[in-house]
Formats: C-alpha cells, structure tokens, sequence
C-alpha cells in the first residue's frame, strides 16, 4: 500500500468497457499515465453501422484479460503493486458494463485492495485535466464542460467543493441532447452518405476539403424550446436525408461509394475522389451547422455561469473544426479551452483511473455490491 509522506504516489488500474472499447491504464495521483490500452471493436460493429450490444460484450470478455496485462505490463508493474482498481459503473451498454465491473470486482478481492465505482462521463471530464496535467498546467475551476461523443451531448457547470486535500469536482448539468447526440448524428449523416462507420473522422476531412465548393443546402440554427443551453440534432439529420431524397443525383455517388467500402476501401484519400463538390458542399454545410450549435451554446452556458474555463471532451472533441472555433471563440471572450488529445478524447481507462483517484482520497470504495447503471446520472 502507499506510505503517506513516500513519493511513489497512488497507482490505480482504470477499466474501462461501458460501449465498443476494451480498455485499462495505470495512473499515478490522478495525474501521471504510466500505460494506457485500448481494444477498439469498430472493425466487428462496422458493418452493422453502429455497436451492436450482444457482440460488444463478447467481445469484452475476450479482450479484458490481454488489456489488463499489458497495461500492467507497459506500465512496468506487478499486480500487487497497485493501490487501487477503477472500473466504470455507467452510464452504458450493461452487458458491456458488467465485464467490467466483474473483473474488477475479482480482481480488487484477489489484491485485497480497494474498489472504485466511476461514472464514466466523470471520466471523461477528467481527460481535459490529465490533458493539461501533460502540458505542465492547472485549470481553474469552475468550468463549463462540454461532453459530445456518439453516446452523450451534455453541458456541466464543474466546481470544486471540500478542503484542499480531500477536494473533488461538483457538477451542475446545465443542458443536454433532447433526441440524438451530435456524434450520433454524425454517424447517421456518413451512413446515408455511403461514408461508412464511425462518421466523425470522415466527414470533418470530408468538410475541411469542401473548400468553396457552393452549398448545395442551408441548414439553419436549431431551435429548442424551454432551456436553450439542450441541443438536438435529430432535426439536421432528417433534413439531410431529405435534401437527399429530393436529389437524385447523389444516388450514384453514394452506390459507388457503398461499393468501395464493401471492397475494404475506407480511407479518406480512397474516398475523396468519389465525393463530388455537390456532396462535400453538403458535409461542410452539415458541420457548420453542428460545430455552431455546440459551440454558441456551450459559450453561452460559459457566460451565463461567469467562468473563464472551458472544457471539451468526448469523441467529437477531436473535430478539427470544433477545436479552432472553440479556440477562435473563448479566445476573444478572454477564456481558456482544454480539449484532450485524440487519445484522451474517445474512450480509455487513463480518464477511469483518474477519475477514481479524489474517490480513493476520500475512501468513497465499492463493495461486492457494485452493479451496472445504464442510465448513472453525473448531477
Ligand atoms: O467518445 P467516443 O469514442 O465513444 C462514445 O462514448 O460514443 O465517441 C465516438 C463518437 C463517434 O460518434 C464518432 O463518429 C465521433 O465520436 N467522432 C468524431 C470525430 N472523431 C470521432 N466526430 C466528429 N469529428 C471527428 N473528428
Ligand atoms: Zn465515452
């Protein structure tokens, strides 16, 4: 166990397995990534377009055993040497949730160690801090978070709350996705497309080669009722699909296209030739109008809260776009972005094992007991 007073500091196993990812990594104090592992399954979902959850289990289990190791092996430790294990609760698949949780539930009994549950959106927002843990800086709090994967579109106040050495996060939801989440709808624009799964990494390639290739279709600001700071994409998605409908002319594109993929030809620069200036005009137009949605209400949520820090995580927090304009945009309101790398923007273990880190400090641990929660709220 750790001494107090030694530097060695506290090393906790992270696992993580609530969607398509297997992953572990060993932390130090919340801080230090000694490994981080990721198994992804987008090869065994992508021709279904989408996780399907009976093979995202099976897969976990074949998968956690080997990640485990060779985190522990990467990070140069035994076992034994750990101070504790995180495993993500939920929110998530709970089939996939489960393998998790068991093999951390038997692992941490084995060890005799202690057992920490984490929320995994929790862990997500930890990503921007172990990001700036990197870069040798501090971010003040509060914060306004922003949290946008395939999974989740979810706007938090972050604070601090408790004394200094026992300080954790307290969170405030501020505004979420009504229908789908912006990755969601990302995915779903790629499929009708004939881009192939997952659809964020093509399209913003896709959209950053539109140059001024004329907009073949405006899509206007989204409109919700009630909280302006919820979002909803649903609406985008379906008027791509119907500018689609009414447009035949993408018909032909878009078979070649499923084509190419079907003979394994995925890659941005197999694709870009098949994309006339008709369809990278609408995927530019399509981004535009996502990137400014997150972004106007995520700086109007910063600004109605008073804070000078912003936080973007998640899967699309790899979005190029997203990324300048939210720089451009906090930039000139006098406030700081931190985005994770693209490493620490899609699901891993590091965020898990940083996450249960002010729980260990705080001897919050999970007993026997610990069950999946597919819908664990944050706040
Ligand atoms: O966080 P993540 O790995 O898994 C979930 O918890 O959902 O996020 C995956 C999502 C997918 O929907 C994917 O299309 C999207 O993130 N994504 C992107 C980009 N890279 C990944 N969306 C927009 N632009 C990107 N560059
Ligand atoms: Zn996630």
């Amino acid at each position: 166990m750790k001494t107090r007073g030694t530097t060695r500091g506290t090393r906790i196993l992270g696992i993580e397995s609530s969607c398509d990812e297997t992953a572990a990594a060993v932390v130090v104090d919340g801080r230090r990534i000694l490994s981080s592992v990721v198994a992804s399954q987008i090869d065994i979902h992508r021709k279904y377009g989408g996780v399907v959850p009976e093979l995202a289990s099976r897969e976990h289990l074949r998968q956690i055993v080997p990640v485990v190791r060779e985190a522990m092996e990467r990070a140069g430790l035994r076992l034994e040497e750990l101070d504790a294990i995180g495993v993500t609760q939920g929110p998530g698949l709970v089939g996939s949730l489960l393998v998790g949780i068991t093999y951390g539930k038997t692992l941490a009994r084995a060890l005799g160690k202690p057992l920490i549950g984490v929320n995994h959106l929790e862990g997500h927002i930890h990503a921007a801090f172990l990001e700036a843990y990197q870069d040798g800086e501090e971010p003040k709090l509060p914060a306004v978070c922003l949290i946008v994967s395939g999974g989740h579109t979810v706007l938090y106040e972050v604070k601090e709350s408790g004394a200094s050495a026992k300080k954790e996060f307290a969170y405030r939801k501020l505004g979420q996705t009504r229908d789908d989440a912006a990755g969601e709808a990302y995915d779903k624009v790629a499929k009708l497309l004939g881009l192939g799964y997952p659809g964020g990494p093509i399209l913003d390639r896709l959209a950053a080669a539109a140059g001024n290739a004329q907009a073949p279709v405006k899509f206007g600001p989204v409109k919700t009722r009630g909280n302006a700071l919820d979002f909803s994409f649903s609406g985008l998605k379906t008027a791509v699909l119907y500018h689609l409908r009414e447009h035949p002319e993408y018909n032909e594109e878009i078979r070649k296209r499923e084509e190419a993929l079907h003979a394994g030809k995925r890659k941005f620069e197999e694709l870009l030739p098949l994309c006339g200036k008709q369809t990278l005009g609408l995927v530019r137009e399509f981004q535009n109008a996502v990137v400014r949605d997150l972004v106007e209400r995520t700086m109007a949520a910063a600004e109605e809260c008073g804070v000078g820090t912003i936080f973007v995580c998640g899967g699309v927090a790899a979005n190029s776009q997203l990324r300048g304009t939210f720089e451009e945009r906090a930039r000139s309101a006098g406030m700081r972005t931190f985005f994770p790398s693209r490493a620490l923007s899609t699901d891993n273990a590091a965020m898990i094992a940083a996450a249960a880190f002010p729980r260990f400090v705080q001897g919050r641990y999970a007993d026997t007991s610990l069950n999946a929660m597919a819908n664990m709220p944050l706040a």
